[in-house]
């Protein structure tokens, strides 16, 4: 399998289908949706889709397409995440995605509306979902709504503000990583496998994946924060310590941090051994992932 080539297809579809149902660039008023194709369309690594897209494949769908709208509403959701995560107000970051942030380009008002329009936006192509055998449309839309909710991702974020300039111990640490990072990487394999009819046991089965696989995402985020340059991320590098953000690398040290890292990535890939035969994509980006120098 070649996986580079493979997810660049992945990445020229997302990216086609993002084009079309997203409104256009000229559409009234235009700032807002030129702000929300800034930082779509900025050049992210596209992982999410990647895994609802790879997830769909694990379970046998027949048609990729059928996967599309859930691939790209949890790329518009992560997208908004983004937005708001590097405000004033929240991580103050100038740089994502190798461009301005969204704030420094748009103004702080136009940012936040863009962040809102793509969450908003993520629900419309979402409802363009298929109902299969087993899952109906409200079934995909709550899974996106729990993940992305104050419960997950935004419950995540608030922990990570509240963390801020104190000491935190490892669970402490694992729940911010739970919610911000796992739950909408659990999420987009959960829907991918969704729309591709997948059993009760399956998504079980991909949801202990991407627990393990989503922390040890946040982990490598917190790695390079303190080892890669802003160059080299296209964000901007040695802010966690700067902003004393509870990291791994602050609670466990770097090297410990490598190795923990690895750890989950090896427990994230033993969960795939009742569906080995089928879920080769999954493998092969669990340890690309690990790999990842950005
Ligand atoms: C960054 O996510 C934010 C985290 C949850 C760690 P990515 O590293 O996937 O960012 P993009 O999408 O490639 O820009
Ligand atoms: C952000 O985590 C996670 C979300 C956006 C939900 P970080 O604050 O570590 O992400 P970066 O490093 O700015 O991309
Ligand atoms: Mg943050
Ligand atoms: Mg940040
Ligand atoms: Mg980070």
């Amino acid at each position: 399998m070649n996986l580079d080539a493979l997810l660049a297809d992945y990445t020229r579809t997302v990216d086609r289908m993002l084009n079309q149902w997203l409104p256009k660039e000229s559409a009234k008023p235009a700032t807002i949706h030129r702000a929300m194709r800034y930082s779509l369309f900025a050049g992210g690594k596209r992982m999410r889709p990647a895994l609802c897209l790879a997830a769909a494949q694990a379970c046998g769908i027949r048609r990729l397409a059928d996967a599309l709208p859930a691939a790209c509403a949890v790329e518009c959701v992560h997208t908004y995440s983004l937005i708001h995560d590097d405000l004033p107000c929240m991580d103050n970051d100038d740089l994502r995605r190798g461009r301005p942030t969204s704030h420094k380009v748009f103004g702080d008002g136009v940012a936040v509306l863009a962040g809102d329009a793509l969450l908003t936006v993520a629900f419309e192509i979402l409802a363009k979902t298929k109902p299969t055998e087993r899952y109906d449309l409200a079934d995909s839309i709550s899974e996106l709504a729990r993940a992305a909710g104050s419960r997950f991702l935004i419950g995540g974020q608030v922990a990570d503000l509240e963390a801020e300039g104190k000491k935190s111990d490892a669970a402490g640490l694992r729940f911010i990583h739970r919610g911000k990072t796992a739950a909408m990487i659990i999420c987009s394999l959960k829907l991918g496998a969704m729309s591709a009819n997948a059993t009760p046991r399956t998504l079980r089965i991909l949801e202990e994946f991407g627990d393990h696989l989503g922390l040890a995402f946040q982990v490598i985020d917190d790695i390079l924060d303190v080892t890669q340059s802003s160059e080299k991320l296209g964000k901007s590098a040695g802010k966690d310590a700067a902003a004393g953000k509870t990291t791994y690398p602050a609670v466990l040290g770097l090297e410990a941090s490598k190795k923990e890292a690895a750890r989950l990535t090896e427990k994230a890939l033993a969960c795939l051994s009742p569906i080995s035969e089928r879920s080769a994509i999954l493998r092969a980006l669990a340890q690309k992932l690990l790999a990842r120098q950005s």
